[in-house]
């Protein structure tokens, strides 16, 4: 069928006007602003261009080489950050490029938190105030010392011969073992494994804001479940039982006269935040460490050399494990390869950033991916996981190359502390005391937003079985010179 030339002519002027708009969009930026990066498909580009690559779409733009780019989408702005110069000056503006902003639409979009409460995040010094208790309960010290010896206890219950999927049994393991140590025995988790991990599924989907109960069904009835069973656990005042975190989370709670009922639509963020980084990490770890027999073989030397008799008696103080230098470069190189979330802040008013000018209701990302394989900053290996990468770089060293897996400035993560004992301690008792086969190098998956850790694009079916010499050996830990959990 032939097109008639009124509307040949009519496509064309509107085609025309969009191209003209489109382009319009750079003019519309200040001159002092980040520089545009243009979609290729005008006004949907960016939208379509992170519906189908999530996270990766930042990574594509980034090629741009710019320290810093700005995406407009409709009216709003996105300015995506390479540098991690300009990284570390975000981080040290927490008030005028806020956090936030991001934990009360959390609450909101992905918590369905009622209006009363979201006054309560926004009005009053309950944020800041769970701010300091969150973080000195997690920080160095006896809370810690508690909190890792229950986590680890749970997790020395998995550290025993089987056949099974490597990834699920991690996933099982540690969300359990979160439950048991943040909130006693008695604790719902076991029963809402699914849920916590259905619920970050579908996080970034949630965050948007549009009818998530339509958008991600599942993750809107997962929170909806796990709210009501922590409201039952609160009723029964089960918390008294629980590590430092949750009562005192739950006493700043009551002390701005919130309820059992909120108190359980809060628990979701607490249940999910421990585990979704750390099961990936464990499994990134293992898959590595055990598909390269001169790393393994190196690693058990380490460890020998560290644990030595107490090794062989199967006890781990978890003090030690930062002597272990070659699984702590293990463990860093995992998280340059895999940890790459991207880290958000919202600009609160109009600012400068080393002269480039950032407007108010912007949105901050950092992609980590791209930071942490940066050719220019770490050679042309960049992208190849290497054990010994790590080895004499100190922190200093690593944040000026722009590697930031746990954030930065107010918001670093304060569960690092314990991420890191849970993480490594129950890796150097496997490596000691156990062989794995069916290991593989398997790809990751998709980064979806809103996601930390990558994840395996499949499970491995593995056999664990005891190394020769330790068959006898039943593994514990010891931290802070304890030996098992107080709870
Ligand atoms: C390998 C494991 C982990 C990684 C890679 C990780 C990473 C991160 C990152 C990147 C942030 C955002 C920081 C920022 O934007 O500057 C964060 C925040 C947070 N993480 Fe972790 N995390 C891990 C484990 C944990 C654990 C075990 C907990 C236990 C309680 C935890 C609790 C939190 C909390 C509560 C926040 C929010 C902090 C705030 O609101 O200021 N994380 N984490």
């Amino acid at each position: 069928m032939a097109v008639s030339p009124i509307i040949m002519a009519v496509a064309v002027v509107v085609l025309s006007v969009l191209f003209l708009l489109w382009r319009k969009a750079d003019v519309s930026l200040d001159p002092d602003e980040p520089p545009i990066a243009l979609a290729k498909i005008p006004f949907i580009g960016h939208i379509l261009g992170l519906m189908r690559y999530q996270i990766e779409y930042f990574e594509k733009l980034c090629q741009n080489n710019h320290p810093i780019f700005t995406l407009k989408i409709l009216s709003s702005r996105i300015y995506v950050v390479r540098s991690p110069a300009l990284v570390s000056l975000i981080f040290r503006e927490a008030k005028t490029l806020s956090f936030d902003v991001f934990t009360t639409q959390f609450l909101k979009h992905a918590l369905d938190g009622p209006q009363h409460v979201i006054d309560v995040f926004e009005n009053t010094t309950y944020l800041p105030e769970l701010h300091v208790q969150m973080y000195g309960a997690l920080a160095p010290g006896p809370d810690l010392t508690d909190s890792n010896l229950r986590v680890l206890n749970v997790l020395s219950r998995y550290l025993v011969p089987q056949k099974t999927n490597l990834y699920a049994l991690l996933r099982e393991a540690y969300t359990i073992a979160m439950g048991e140590s943040f909130y006693g025995p008695n604790n719902p988790v076991p029963e809402l494994v699914d849920e916590i991990w259905n619920f970050e599924e579908s996080l970034g989907l949630m965050m948007i804001g549009l009818s998530p109960r339509h958008l991600a069904p599942t993750a809107y009835h997962a929170q909806k479940i796990l709210a009501q069973k922590f409201k039952t656990y609160y009723d029964a005042s089960l918390e008294i039982h629980g590590n430092a975190l949750i009562r005192g989370r739950a006493r700043v709670a009551r002390d701005h006269n919130l309820d059992n009922e909120v108190l359980g639509i809060f628990e979701m963020a607490i249940c999910f935040a421990p585990v979704t980084n750390v099961v990936p990490s464990v499994f990134w770890l293992l898959s590595f460490i055990y598909t390269d027999a001169a790393l393994l073989a190196d690693l058990r030397e380490e460890l020998a050399s560290v644990f030595g008799k107490e090794g062989r008696g199967g006890v781990i103080d978890v003090e030690r494990l930062k002597k272990c230098r070659l699984l702590v470069s293990t463990f860093q190189e995992m998280q340059r390869v895999k940890q790459h979330g991207n880290a958000v802040r919202f600009v609160t008013a109009d600012m400068r950033l080393d002269g480039y000018l950032l407007k108010e209701g912007s949105i901050v990302q950092i992609p980590s991916a791209v930071l942490h394989t940066d050719v220019a900053v770490w050679g042309k290996d960049a992208k190849s996981f290497d054990a010994r990468r790590f080895l004499g770089v100190d922190e200093k060293a690593a944040r000026q190359k722009g590697f930031m897996p746990f954030g930065g400035g107010k918001h670093l993560c304060p569960g690092r502390y314990l991420a890191f004992v849970e993480t490594l301690g129950f890796v150097a008792a496997f490596v000691m005391g156990f062989e794995m086969d069916g290991a593989q190098r398997v790809g990751s998956r998709l980064q979806k937003l809103g996601f930390g850790a990558r994840k395996p694009e499949r499970d491995l079916d593995v056999v664990i079985s005891r190394r020769k010499g330790f068959e006898e050996v039943r593994w514990g830990f010891v931290s802070g010179g304890k030996e098992g959990g107080v709870g």
